[in-house]
């Protein structure tokens, strides 16, 4: 299987919760998703804005790593946020965690995304899943409401592990 075959689709679930589809990121989400990362870098280690050229350099070597997996999270037919998962030696790495489209904020679609992609990257290969917040980000207590618990602090950051998908997912 190749990245531009991928996708998942997440089935809504017993009937209540929004119908989410995570697909595979193609060339022509790049513009959606320098926006997003720009407009959000506060929240991620690296602070400088991405040039269109810095952007174009990323998605060609994106395409060339194995293990490296980019995601634009769908719902209500729209593009709403991105994220990734990628393998750094024995572990899967989450990253670029970003709801773009603020007026699906707090609907519970960015939820059940992390949620469909952490099964699909632990099925594919079980390994430890984790992710590194900045200290200051508000979204540590969303991960950790979403399956996730600190297991390291350091100066400015902290290593969460998922622990698997919560009851309510
Ligand atoms: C982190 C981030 C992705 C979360 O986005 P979000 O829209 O709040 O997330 P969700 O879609 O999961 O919504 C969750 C909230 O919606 C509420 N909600 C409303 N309707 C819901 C429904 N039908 N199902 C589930 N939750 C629902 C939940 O109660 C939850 O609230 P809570 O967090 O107070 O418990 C977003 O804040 C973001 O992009 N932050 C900036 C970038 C960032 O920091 N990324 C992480 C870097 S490591």
């Amino acid at each position: 299987m190749t990245k531009k075959q991928f996708a998942l689709l997440c089935e809504p679930h017993l009937g209540t919760d929004p119908a989410v589809e995570l697909r595979a990121i193609q060339a022509s989400d790049q513009f959606k998703l320098r926006d997003w990362k720009n407009r959000n870098r506060q929240f991620f280690f690296f602070k400088e804005l991405i040039s269109e050229s810095a952007q174009q350099e990323w998605f060609g070597r994106y395409l060339t790593r194995d293990d490296d997996y980019m995601f634009v999270v769908r719902a209500e037919e729209c593009s709403i946020g991105c994220m990734g998962i990628r393998m750094l030696e024995d572990t899967w790495d989450v990253y670029n965690v970003i709801l773009g489209e603020l007026r699906f904020a707090r609907k519970g679609y960015m939820r059940r995304a992390l949620q469909a992609m952490c099964r699909w990257a632990a099925e594919l290969r079980p390994m430890r899943i984790s992710a590194k917040v900045l200290k200051d980000n508000p979204a540590i207590n969303w991960y950790c409401r979403n399956g996730f618990r600190i297991v390291s602090s350091h100066v400015d950051y902290v290593e969460i592990e998922w622990d698997g998908a919560p009851a309510h997912s």
